[in-house]
């Protein structure tokens, strides 16, 4: 018998005890019986559950976070390089992505590390103005193609799979220049994009991410400080982005399965970001507001693709025109699908993307100032200062909201596989990296308890990031990788960090290796309270 199997029937046992017990009086000795019972499942879990045979290991970059020839040889600039360079102030260390972690010439030394990590795969950006530096298809970059084949090829050498984000965060300018995201025209310029991606580079990449995390990306327009293409139009700009990104990601998904997946035969999916969302207080109120921020945050980009209706959630479409109107608005704020649309839109996944890094409390009770978007999915979003937490203010390490969300989305979507396309953790870049591997092994046997306990089909997993790199309006102070990057070298040399070790040897093993003790984040421990 596979040892999954076993531990599957160990808790299975347990749970069926345990509604026996609604049945009966638990007697003393049953209950001693059930507590070593559930001890064991737990233990067997925590120290020796195996990934399954078909699971997949991989570590993530992105396009304007490492590559840096920003103007190398007919690359477009890019909205970054924009922000970057005309607003310094804008980035914690007042830097920017113009060399990064320079892999635009030392790509070669990446693919080494990666086959060194023995993951199978590598997910990566593709970075479009290097392809088409005016966004579109009229001037097409023989270098930048150039490049992308050497990383596709090198990879492939080495038996590690390229997974191939078609857009992360660094927009043509030419193309914002048109409004960028607000303007529905996008949808075109994506399709063409995308179809000239399958053309180049199709033949041997089998795994495509349209878009990754929307939910950020709508977030340069709504005025969120720091965030490209800084535009200032909170609860309309962001609003219009969401049915260009849906569409745009549907229409690159209908063309690949019309022109090309039968004979190319790959996937194509879309990375979401989302937090886990913890009720406040355990009443109905908080519960709900907990409920509205995953279903704002997530359910908007999520629930038209993946859901079996279409469209958005549909409580929060309603609760947005509601308080359009009331505001004064002819129409929602959020632009609605037709019919057509969201049937065009329903169903174009082969695969469900998750970016998690960690867990927030909601509130129902709002605290000034509010703003239009705070009313629409009406919670108040509040963590502990005092929790653990590394260098970037917002990730602090709660594993258990991983499970959590990983049965969120395996409740509301009828189970898709779900490959993690990113998950990590950020200090200052120490070598000694104890906290990242904690984070690692806390998250990682989470998920496993999601994927054995709860059913959820988890395909893989992405550690965020390969290397140091440009961390947004965080700058080089965040650092994420498994690798070091020294930036004040003009080599930028790697050095592999703890978590790095660790990480092969997960890869290697197949197992969260069980030396770790259980850290215990739980809820009581590191909940915030706060004077309502
Ligand atoms: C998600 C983004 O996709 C990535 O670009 C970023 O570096 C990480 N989160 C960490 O913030």
């Amino acid at each position: 018998m596979l040892l999954k199997d076993l531990e599957h029937n160990q808790h299975e046992q347990a749970m069926k005890f345990l509604s026996a017990c609604e049945y009966e009086e638990a007697a003393p000795w049953r209950v001693f019986l059930l507590v070593a019972m559930l001890m064991r499942v737990t233990v067997v879990a925590n120290n020796t559950f195996r990934f399954p045979q078909n699971f997949s290991f991989s570590a993530a970059t992105s396009s304007y976070q490492v590559e840096g020839g920003w103007n190398e040889d007919g690359k477009g600039v890019n909205i970054w390089d924009s922000e970057t360079h005309k607003h310094p102030e804008l980035i914690s260390d007042f830097s920017n992505g113009d060399v990064a972690a320079d892999s635009y010439h030392k790509y070669t030394e990446d693919i080494k590390l990666l086959k060194d990590l023995g993951v199978q795969f590598y997910r990566f950006s593709i970075s479009w103005p290097r392809i088409l530096p005016n966004g579109h298809v009229t001037l097409v970059n023989q270098a930048g193609i150039h490049y992308y084949n050497n990383i596709i090829n090198g990879l492939l050498a080495y038996g590690i799979q390229p997974m191939v984000t078609m857009y992360h965060w660094d927009l043509p300018q030419a193309l914002q220049n048109l409004g960028g995201w607000t303007n529905i025209y996008m949808v075109e310029c994506f399709e063409d994009y995308a179809r000239l991606l399958y053309k180049l580079f199709g033949d041997r990449v089998r795994w495509w991410i349209t878009i990754n995390e929307p939910l950020i990306i709508s977030q340069g327009y709504a005025g969120e400080k720091g965030r490209a293409p800084n535009i200032n139009a909170p609860g309309t700009g962001d609003y219009l982005t969401i049915k260009t990104m849906v569409l745009a990601h549907a229409r690159a998904y209908r063309v690949y399965l019309r022109e090309f997946k039968d004979t190319q035969k790959g996937k194509v999916g879309i990375a979401l970001n989302i937090n886990w969302y913890e009720a406040y207080a355990n009443n109905s109120e908080d519960i709900s507001a907990a409920e509205r921020t995953i279903q704002y945050e997530l359910g908007l980009y999520a629930n038209p693709i993946f859901s079996t209706t279409g469209d958005y959630p549909p409580d929060l479409k309603e609760r947005i025109a509601q308080n359009s109107k009331a505001e004064g608005f002819r129409r929602s704020r959020l632009p609605s699908f037709t019919q057509q649309e969201i049937s065009y839109i329903r169903g174009t996944w082969d695969f469900f993307g998750l970016n998690h890094y960690t867990t927030v409390w909601a509130l129902a009770a709002l605290r000034e100032p509010v703003d239009l978007r705070m009313k629409d999915f009406g919670a108040e979003r509040i963590q502990d200062p005092s929790c653990p937490r590394g260098s970037s203010k917002w990730l602090m390490t709660v594993p258990w909201g991983f499970r959590k969300i990983l049965r969120w989305i395996k409740q509301k979507y009828n189970n898709p596989p779900v490959f993690v396309t990113e998950c990590g953790y950020s200090d200052d870049g120490r070598l000694q990296d104890e906290e990242r591997v904690k984070y690692y092994v806390e998250y990682l046997r989470e998920m496993l308890k999601a994927m054995y306990y709860d059913g959820c089909n988890v395909i893989g997993f992405t550690a965020w990031t390969l290397l140091d790199s440009f961390e947004w309006r965080g700058g080089y102070r965040e650092r994420f990788g498994l690798f070091y990057v020294n930036f004040s070298d003009p080599t930028r040399p790697r050095i592999a960090k703890e978590s790095a070790r660790v990480y092969k040897e997960i890869v290697r093993t197949w197992q969260v290796p069980t030396r770790y003790p259980q850290y215990s984040y739980d809820t009581q421990e590191c909940s915030p309270t706060i004077p309502l």
